[in-house]
């Protein structure tokens, strides 16, 4: 069977968040033996030099979009065994970065979208499936529903849309939008592609993919609520029938303590308690942190965004930072939570050291140094740092949301269980209250943290279970059992 993955980014071409860690590392996790599976993502002129000079050319054509003629550059690599496409376009991929804003980001994504239809009887590979991500590739659904059918060789294909996150949907008004896809009044009705008046690009992959699925089961059902449904939730609970959560792995081979070329001192679960240690002091040392092997460090490695739940620790930092306990931030993102996290660096100086910029190996080195993780989202899809925190034996302390509430078992003191600790509201005392119960047993009761460690790096969020669930879900879509 074959199947192609349509995605703005993938690592290790292109990354700035879960997503590109997710279109990255799944597709090598599907049974080779059955399943064909690719990749197709726009060649940005921001990757490194080092990919764009590994990239072979195959052809070139033009396409229509809206009023536009528009050149399609294919390039091809296979890396770690994976074929990847490459939509070549410098008007549209020639930015700094690979999403700008609306409206033009949308124009961009169109253009790809049609594009990712465009290619395949140019590379010659019919899918079975096509499995889009997220809003920028909403509208290959679409554009598969309208002019694609008059070609056999679209006939039959299926697609697959997967949300990543709903608060992005690519949304802009419809006669711009309409200009700009080249598509006709019949999509842009409220059964379609309108919502509120506006023109969705989400909502279109939603509307007309054969299966939707997004990133935790969670996730899944309280995205058919008001508070999580970012307007959508009325459409998602009209196409709950065939709206799955299947849960985010991470990539075993690339986070593993045990190999890892980035951090200090490596170790696994027999050995974490003598040697995870040493990945805390030299990042004190390096970090400006008071060097002491004792103190609780708490990481936290995130895009600094409202979603993350940054307001509730502005609410508590002071407080916090009157514990015994030390904080490194590794992120970037809204001004006023980079600004934070710098002063309170400042203030603080010594026990908070603020990294404000994207660095892969420094995340590492805090998840391998750290010896808990806070991430109090607001709501999150799935996460997938909570998981690497566990891999590296570092305690993740979540708010009960989305995949965090499904990933990260709540410590019972009774019961000796748990690989983490949460709370359930969105307010910055309980989660106070949480990271100091989570100080109690780090300082208190050291074995009964270290088991806690134990059972967070027995745990297993390889890609295996998950990707068997999509492998299901194609066949049932492709009618074979
Ligand atoms: P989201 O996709 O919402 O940003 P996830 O937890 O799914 O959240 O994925 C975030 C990914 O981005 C993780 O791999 C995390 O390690 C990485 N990341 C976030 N910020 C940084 C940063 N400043 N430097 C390096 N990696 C980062
Ligand atoms: C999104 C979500 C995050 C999820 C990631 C990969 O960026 O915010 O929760 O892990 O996508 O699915």
């Amino acid at each position: 069977k074959r199947i192609l993955f349509a995605t703005s980014e993938a690592v290790p071409f292109i990354k700035t968040g879960g997503l590109a860690d997710v279109a990255g590392a799944l597709p090598k996790c599907f049974d080779k033996r059955y399943f064909d599976v690719r990749v197709i993502l726009p060649k940005y002129a921001c990757m490194k030099q080092e990919w764009k000079d590994k990239m072979e050319y195959i052809t070139h054509f033009y396409m229509d979009l809206g009023y536009k003629n528009c050149y399609v550059g294919i390039l091809h690599m296979e890396y770690d065994g994976i074929q990847f496409y490459f939509i070549d376009n410098e008007y549209y991929f020639s930015g700094p970065k690979p999403y700008d804003s609306a409206p033009w980001d949308l124009e961009k994504f169109a253009f790809f979208s049609k594009a990712v239809l465009s290619v395949l009887p140019v590379i010659g590979f019919r899918p079975d499936v096509i499995h889009c991500h997220d809003w920028q590739t909403g509208l290959v659904p679409v554009y598969l529903h309208d002019s694609f059918q008059q070609n056999e060789f679209f006939w039959g294909i299926k697609t697959v849309m997967t949300i990543h996150n709903l608060k992005f949907q690519g949304v802009w008004d419809v006669k711009t939008v309409q200009g700009i896809t080249g598509l006709s009044d019949y999509y842009f009705a409220p059964d379609k592609l309108e919502a509120y008046k506006d023109a969705n690009f989400l909502k279109g992959g939603i509307v007309f993919a054969d299966a939707v699925t997004t990133v935790s089961n969670t996730y899944a059902e309280e995205i058919k609520t008001p508070f999580y449904g970012e307007r959508l939730d009325g459409l998602l609970c009209a196409r709950a029938h065939d709206l799955r959560g299947i849960v985010n792995g991470i990539d075993y081979d690339v986070f593993n303590p045990e190999t890892d070329k980035y951090i200090t001192q490596n170790y696994n679960a027999k050995t974490f308690r003598k040697e995870k240690v040493k990945n805390k002091l030299q990042l004190q040392r390096d970090l400006g942190l008071n060097e002491d092997p004792n103190a609780m460090l708490i990481g936290i490695v995130s895009r600094l965004t409202d979603q993350k739940g940054f307001d509730l620790i502005a609410y508590i930092m002071d407080e916090l930072c009157q514990d015994a306990v030390q904080i490194v931030v590794l992120g970037t993102g809204e001004e006023r939570y980079e600004n934070m996290f710098r002063h309170f660096d400042w203030k603080y100086h010594g026990k908070v050291s603020a990294q404000i910029y994207y660095d892969e190996p420094m995340s590492h080195r805090i998840y391998a140094a750290s010896d808990a993780f806070l991430m109090p989202s607001l709501f999150e899809p799935c996460g997938l740092s909570q998981l690497m925190s566990l891999r590296y034996g570092t305690l993740p302390i979540v708010r009960e949301t989305g995949g965090l509430k499904d990933t990260v078992e709540p410590y019972n003191q009774y019961e000796g269980t748990g690989t983490g600790f949460s709370f359930t509201n969105y307010n910055a005392h309980e989660m106070l209250a949480t990271v100091r119960n989570a100080e109690k047993v780090f300082y208190d009761d050291k074995r009964e943290w270290n088991k806690m460690v134990d059972r967070a790096m027995a745990a297993d969020f390889s890609w295996s279970h998950s990707a068997q669930q999509y492998e299901e879900m194609y066949n049932w879509l492709i009618g074979d059992k």
